[in-house]
């Protein structure tokens, strides 16, 4: 048997509460943090040699994006068999600055965008605020207990009505963990053909699909004379949002636009050390990788056993990806915000479930990037906050 990378039981939260990142700052110290997603783990120590090495040679100039590319078609290609052509990539800050230019060049001002609540909450303001456009609806169909899917209908539905432009597909899902299938996102393809709908799949979650199932990437799938784009980033998967690099793929078409849109100021967002650790944890970064989705695996069904005992009659089903459990707590809390008396009564933070929009009141979501020791610590707090004695 080979050693895992690291050792994730191995969580210090007195050591984490020395992070200045926004998941250990926004809350005083008696407040266990099980919201943002943030992991608890430490970097991945191919990336933190490759970012020691540039602080070591003052490498700290303009960002040149070399080898992000490269690195991201070779780890697609050997993640889930995707060919990515190294010039359809553009590098940026961030995954949600994709979204905003991605719906900038492929819609005009006052189209209509397709959402799926319950989903992350960030997506409502870059339709309406950063990119002018109007939100449509098309709520996931199913529920916390037993799984959600996308309803297929309802896009459809939706794509057929003039004003709808584009479709954000976030694939896997974040909250709700869901991983669509290749007929689900073939089905999606032939829709946003056949109605002219631009898909900006937010695939940001893909290398966490965990033990039994397979995340499919829209674009292998999707025509390439259609515009679409996907985003992705090694930020959520090898904790580094703070260093600001993704990359958007994208069809012909697509590449097309974007090239004709996006500022240059955006074009020219991306962190020099973030492209340098996306590069290693692309390249080097598989077996911690491994090792988290082996933590996240344990402590998805350590966390059914963990409800059953404490906070029983909650809507759970284990995430197919993504660290992020998505609870259903209309049952056993009052009121449609259970993570404020969570907050106030129990002292740990985890995500309310309102601003995921329609499906998220009485919900939560739970971060399950940490030890099982800090697991059992937030249940048990869940659990207090619940109670009013
Ligand atoms: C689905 C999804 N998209 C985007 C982001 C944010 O990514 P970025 O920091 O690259 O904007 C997150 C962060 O959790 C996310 O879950």
């Amino acid at each position: 048997m080979t050693q895992p990378a690291f050792d994730p039981q191995a969580v210090d939260l007195a050591a984490l509460r020395g992070r200045l990142s926004a998941k250990y700052q926004l809350y005083p110290p008696d407040v266990l943090p099980a919201w943002v997603a943030e992991m608890d783990f430490p970097l991945a120590a191919p990336i933190a040699a490759a970012l020691h090495a540039a602080i070591d040679r003052s490498d700290t100039g303009y960002p040149s994006g070399a080898g992000v590319a490269d690195a991201l078609a070779a780890f697609a290609g050997r993640a889930w068999g995707w060919e990515i052509v190294p010039t359809r990539v553009l590098v940026l800050a961030d995954v949600l600055t994709g979204v905003a230019q991605s719906l900038r060049s492929l819609t005009e001002p006052g189209d209509a965008v397709v959402l799926t609540p319950p989903v992350y909450p960030p997506f409502f303001a870059t339709v309406e605020k950063a990119s002018g456009r109007r939100v449509v609806d098309v709520p996931m169909t199913g529920d916390a207990q037993e799984g959600y899917a996308l309803d297929l209908d309802g896009l459809a539905a939706a794509f057929a009505r003039p004003d709808v432009t584009a479709f954000v597909l976030c694939s896997p899902h974040n909250p709700t963990g869901t991983v669509p299938t290749p007929t689900e996102l073939a089905t999606i393809a032939e829709l946003a053909a056949e109605h002219g709908v631009a898909v900006v799949a937010d695939e940001i979650h893909a290398p966490l699909a965990l033990p039994g199932a397979t995340h499919t990437p829209y674009l292998s799938v999707a025509s390439d004379d259609v515009p679409a784009v996907s985003l992705v980033s090694a930020s959520k998967a090898w904790n580094l949002p703070g260093l600001k690099c993704a990359q958007v793929v994208a069809t012909a078409p697509a590449l097309r636009r974007l090239r004709e849109r996006v500022p240059q100021e955006v074009l020219h967002g991306a962190g020099h050390l973030g492209a340098i650790a996306a590069v290693a944890a692309y390249r080097d970064g598989g077996d911690w990788l491994r090792a988290v989705v082996a933590a996240v695996d344990v402590n998805r069904r350590l966390l059914a056993d963990l409800l059953a005992e404490h906070i029983p009659g909650t809507g759970y089903r284990p995430p197919e990806a993504t660290y992020l459990a998505w609870l259903d707590l209309r049952a056993v809390a009052d009121g449609d915000d259970p993570a404020r008396v969570m907050l106030e009564r129990g002292r740990v933070a985890v995500s309310g479930g309102l601003p995921f929009g329609a499906g998220g009141a009485g919900h939560v979501r739970l971060n399950l990037a940490t030890s099982s020791a800090v697991l059992v610590e937030a249940v048990t707090r869940m659990a207090r906050g619940l109670d009013p004695r």
